[in-house]
């Protein structure tokens, strides 16, 4: 079975993102050492940066997820989204800390940081692997971003082309056909 589109050349080698990560979980165990962390995963895209940022943490960290649609049509739903599955413990008082494969318009993220700030929790902050700024619809402050990346469509490391590609180890870019 051949998955849907065409493997265009590396973006970002596993290398190369297996250093930047072990650079953010420094920075993260750093600021939040006196604080209740909680890691927040949006499935399904973020769950291989996750586990990866996760294991180079040196503090005491709890892990949650939660999952979203968004519905990419037009009109009144254009840009809506909508918690699927919610998070499973109780975040008031814990600091969160969302983690997102990539940040594009931000329109998800826009939506789950309100969601999770009526929570009452310590703090609602972001650290996304990638971040594409070009195409921002919803300013986010980012407390944590891996790379910059421009407006090409990416696969691989938790990333999906029609849900294939997530479990490659480097960042490709991508063609549809
Ligand atoms: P936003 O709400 O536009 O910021 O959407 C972010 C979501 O769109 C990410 O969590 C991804 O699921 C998806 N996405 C955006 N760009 C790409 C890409 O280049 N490859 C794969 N998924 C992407």
């Amino acid at each position: 079975m051949t998955p849907p589109g065409t493997l265009l050349p590396v973006l970002l080698s596993s290398d190369v993102i297996q250093a930047r990560v072990a650079e953010l979980a420094t920075a993260i165990s750093s600021d939040y050492r006196e604080q209740d962390l909680t890691l927040v995963g949006i499935l399904k895209g973020s769950v291989i940066f996750l586990a990866d940022l996760l294991r180079q943490l040196t503090i005491p960290v709890t892990v949650d997820f939660l999952a979203i649609t968004s519905y990419q049509g037009s009109g009144s739903q254009k840009g809506a989204v909508r918690l699927v599955k919610d998070l499973d413990e109780e975040i008031t008082d814990r600091s969160l800390l969302i983690v997102e494969d990539i940040v594009d318009t931000g329109l998800t993220l826009g939506y789950l940081v309100r969601t999770l700030a009526a929570r009452g929790p310590a703090s609602v902050r972001i650290c996304t692997l990638l971040d594409r700024p070009q195409r921002r619809i919803v300013p986010l402050p980012l407390a944590y971003r891996g790379f910059e990346i421009t407006d090409d469509f990416v696969v691989g490391y938790g990333l999906d082309y029609r849900q294939y590609y997530r479990q490659l180890p480097a960042i490709y870019l991508f063609s549809p056909d």
